[in-house]
């Protein structure tokens, strides 16, 4: 019979970008398609698990049985992970979380009223996997996600070790077939090693965003 590695875990992923709202008809937001959170959701499946995926403001379906829990705000997804949280056994957070978010949102649409300028104040969101890297306990595994555009290797180093995570996949953003809105992805892989400032780190060929999804899941699993 087919081994089915992540038989019995409970694997919670979130995925996809959140919008943040100005006013009733307007909001902030990044490019992110949840094409690489969807694709680790169907394989975690694949592989055994029972899979919970919060998800931001996508334009793809709700992978079959996956528990899919739709959010809009950086706050709701935050809200929606810490309620699961604890009784994840592995955790991989793909989502583009909206760093800011307007101070007030307003009740009435933002008029024109002639203005050429106007001021947006915005006010930092809660780290979604700095809080689960503060919160988790020895037998939970944490996997982060790092999109940079220069000296990938420094700031996903300081990443992996500031959030507490078992393993982060960076991406750099100016890499062809890397990033948004493409089926492949190019990552460099980076494990603590013996001190903060010397990560593990590998440099994974490009392939595809479901091939990857493969690979990830596989490594995580072999932390455990
Ligand atoms: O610090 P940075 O945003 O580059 O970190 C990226 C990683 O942190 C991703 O795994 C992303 O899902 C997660 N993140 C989060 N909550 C935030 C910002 C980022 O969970 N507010």
């Amino acid at each position: 019979a087919e081994t089915l590695p992540l038989r019995g875990l409970h694997v919670l992923i979130t995925a996809g970008p959140t919008q943040e709202p100005l006013d009733p008809v307007r909001y902030l937001t990044n490019h992110s398609t949840g094409k690489m959170g969807y694709a680790i959701a169907e394989q975690a499946r694949d592989m055994g698990a029972d899979v919970t995926l919060v998800s931001g403001p996508v334009s793809l379906s709700a992978p079959h049985g996956v528990d899919v829990i739709h959010v809009t705000t950086a706050r709701n997804m935050f809200d929606a992970v810490q309620e699961r949280f604890m009784q994840a056994d592995l955790t991989i957070m793909a989502a583009a979380v909206g760093d800011f978010r307007p101070v007030e949102q307003v009740q009435e649409k933002i008029k024109k009223n002639g203005r050429v300028n106007i001021d947006l104040h915005l006010t930092s969101n809660p780290d979604i996997l700095a809080w689960a890297g503060e919160h988790k306990t020895a037998d939970q595994t944490l996997c982060g996600f790092a999109m940079e555009t220069q000296d990938l290797e420094a700031n996903a180093a300081k990443k992996l070790a500031s959030k507490h995570c078992s393993m982060l996949v960076a991406n750099n953003l100016n890499t062809p077939g890397a990033g948004f809105a493409v089926d492949t992805n190019v990552v460099t892989v980076l494990k603590p090693g013996a001190t903060p400032d010397e990560p593990i780190i590998e440099h994974w060929n490009k392939m595809g965003k479901q091939e990857l999804a493969e690979r990830i899941l596989t490594e995580l699993s072999a932390l455990r």
